[in-house]
């Protein structure tokens, strides 16, 4: 494996399912009494957030805590950012304290590309703009293993805002890696103009690809970064491309429901769908623990899992 995870291209297929059996077997030992390995003790994982995050924030500070790492929390909001002070010179402060691993997240795609190039660490991209978020995509595909029995040939439809989602991007690139086929479904305003280049078909029919799914992923409709009109109407939207009570009516009886979080209830999902037995969002928050112990685990040399 490379030394930093920045996109879930990088990750061959050995890489891909190393990192997915880590973590199993990392589940395991999340099941003892005593759920903390000695892994990393003495070991520093920086957590440095320049953008907003729960499920990311909260669950690489606890993978790294069960790896029994030091954790420092860095949050661009009450930090020396608002003094002007550089993506570089932040990362280099941080280093300076004895970061063994950079966690970044930030509003900007390419920026944890940047800070490889200037700390000695691992970095691990935790979202970067619209870009990319690999450890969601590692932790949507271990979710899916676990429910579907395996991800060569499943037909995973991700749905909604693509345009500026850095999930459905990284979702793409490791699902093809693994031999999922993979659609998306959008308006054709919430799509990449360099869709055509993904590993994956395109549709703007809903209806005519749930009874052809295994998976059904729902995006959040990223109201925070449109600075245009990208549909009609939240109303329009959801009556095209929400996942209500009818339309799951239209998947097939084993398929699953996925949602990265959070969720916007009411406009790409229901919360009667979000909460059904066949939805795994809450399953995913807690993957994504497990997930992020396996990446913090192979990143910093962890030995065989005891
Ligand atoms: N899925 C995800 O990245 O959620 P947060 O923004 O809460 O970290």
């Amino acid at each position: 494996m490379n030394r930093h995870l920045i996109s879930a291209g990088d990750l061959t297929k050995d890489d891909a399912l190393l990192i997915l059996d880590t973590a199993e077997e990392l589940a395991r030992v999340s099941e003892r009494s005593i759920k903390k390995l000695p892994t990393l003790r003495g070991r520093t994982v920086v957590n440095l957030f320049f953008e907003d995050s729960t499920r990311t924030r909260i669950s690489f500070e606890a993978a790294a805590k069960r790896l029994s790492a030091d954790v420092i929390n860095f949050s661009a909001k009450g930090s020396s950012v608002s003094k002007g002070e550089s993506l570089k010179d932040t990362a280099l402060t941080l280093e300076a304290m004895g970061a063994d691993a950079v966690v970044i997240r930030h509003g900007s795609s390419g920026a944890p590309h940047r800070l490889a190039t200037w700390v000695r660490g691992s970095v691990v991209n935790a979202g970067d703009g619209t870009h990319e978020h690999p450890t969601q995509a590692l932790l949507d595909a271990f979710s899916m293993r676990r429910r579907l029995g395996g991800l060569d040939g499943r037909r995973i439809t991700i749905v909604g805002d693509v345009l500026h989602s850095r999930v459905a991007r990284s979702n793409v690139l490791l699902l093809a890696t693994l031999g999922a086929d993979v659609t998306l479904v959008a308006p054709p305003t919430l799509l990449p103009v360099s869709v055509g280049s993904w590993p994956c078909e395109v549709s703007y029919d809903l209806d005519a690809a749930l009874p052809k799914s295994d998976a059904v992923m729902m995006l959040r409709v990223q109201k925070e970064r449109m600075n245009a009109a990208y549909f009609p109407s939240e109303r329009e939207y959801s009556r095209r491309y929400g996942l209500d009570r009818d339309r799951f009516a239209k998947m097939p009886d084993e398929a699953i429901v996925m949602h990265p979080g959070p969720m916007n209830r009411g406009m790409e999902i229901a919360a009667e769908v979000a909460d059904s037995p066949r939805s795994t969002i809450v399953e995913q928050v807690a993957n994504g623990v497990t997930i992020r112990m396996a990446v913090l685990y192979l990143l910093l040399g962890g030995e065989t899992v005891a």
